[in-house]
């Protein structure tokens, strides 16, 4: 113990001091978890989603426990570009964060100004384009898909527009719910993303038997927690094996353990996102945690272990 390890990462461009930053959405801007741990220990904090207009959501029930996990439909409530520029924004970068900007938009366009407006301001060094809420009522596309991250071409064409509006590092967050993730993830790479985010929340859904109706108002949610870590990290390793871009790994992870898997499996950044809510400094025990594993196996940077698993 007490040799030196270096966990810095190099994630598409955007330095963080360690791999580990937070889910969108689970963590909102930050301001509330200070009091639990000084934030800016995060190698980024990574913002719930950004849209034009602050959104109110979903209605209640939009939240529920499962046996492993939660089922969601917020709905992307956030309070709008113009106040996390004005209030949230100024907060992170006086405490000294690094900031994934995540956001959402009714079209490419809308996407693109996000992008801009957060570079403009200096109020992100890196943009996370959430392509993939299950909770949105998204109408469904030429090819019957109702996200985009679940479509190629329009991944293709959202990418571009973001590309085209910003110089910041790129990521691109995509569906567990298709067939094969390489082929939105590569689609997003020709486009010109610099890492692809993986993964969103699985579509799901419950029913009250009592009531016979659904648990959540929104009727269908998304799935998150430890019940689907195995998914994410099959998908990550999936991604890995095809992408020459990085890949910010998320899905259930509650511990450095978790996060090893998904580094294992490809993943250059590890986010943690529902487990925050149960215990909300469980991304400092990561740190500390990988920390320690390198040590333990004798590993000087934590980048040495990326794919590394031995088959
Ligand atoms: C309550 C809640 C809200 C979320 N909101 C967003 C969001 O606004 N934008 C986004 O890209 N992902 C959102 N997510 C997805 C998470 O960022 C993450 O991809 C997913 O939950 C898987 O990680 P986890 O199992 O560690 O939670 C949300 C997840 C939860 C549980």
């Amino acid at each position: 113990m007490g040799t030196s390890v270096d966990l810095s990462i190099n994630l598409g461009g955007l330095k963080m001091k360690n791999p580990v930053t937070v889910g969108s959405g689970t963590f909102a801007y930050g301001q509330e978890y200070n009091s639990y741990f000084d934030v800016s220990r995060l190698g980024a904090v990574t913002t719930k989603s950004l849209s034009l207009q602050p959104r109110a959501g979903n209605n209640p029930p939009r939240l529920v426990e499962t046996p492993a996990g939660m089922l969601n439909a917020i709905g992307l409530q956030n309070v709008g570009i113009d106040v996390y520029l004005k209030e949230k924004a100024p907060w992170l970068r006086e405490h000294g964060c690094t900031i994934i900007g995540n956001i959402y938009g009714a079209s490419p366009e809308e996407y693109a100004e996000l992008a801009q407006r957060l570079e403009a301001e200096g109020a992100a060094d890196a943009i996370e384009a959430n392509l993939s809420c299950p909770n949105v009522h998204n109408a469904k596309t030429a090819r019957g898909c109702t996200l985009v991250a679940q479509d190629p071409e329009l991944v293709k064409a959202y990418t571009e527009a973001i590309r085209a509006a910003t110089k910041l590092p790129l990521f691109i967050k995509l569906s567990p719910n298709v067939i094969d993730i390489a082929e939105p993830a590569l689609a997003a790479e020709a486009a010109g993303a610099d890492a692809i985010s993986a993964i969103n929340t699985i579509t799901s859904m419950g029913i009250n038997p009592e009531t016979r109706k659904p648990i959540l108002s929104n009727i269908v949610g998304g799935l998150s927690g430890p019940a689907i870590r195995p998914v994410a990290v099959k998908l990550v390793w999936d991604l890995s094996k095809v992408l020459k871009i990085p890949v910010l790994g998320m899905g259930g992870i509650t511990n450095a353990s978790d996060a090893m898997q998904f580094i294992l499996a490809g993943a250059t950044g590890v986010a943690i996102g529902s487990y925050t809510f149960r215990h909300p400094t469980a991304a400092m025990e990561v740190i500390d945690g990988l920390e320690d594993y390198c040590q333990r196996h004798d590993v000087a940077k934590i980048t040495d272990l990326v794919g590394a698993m031995e088959v």
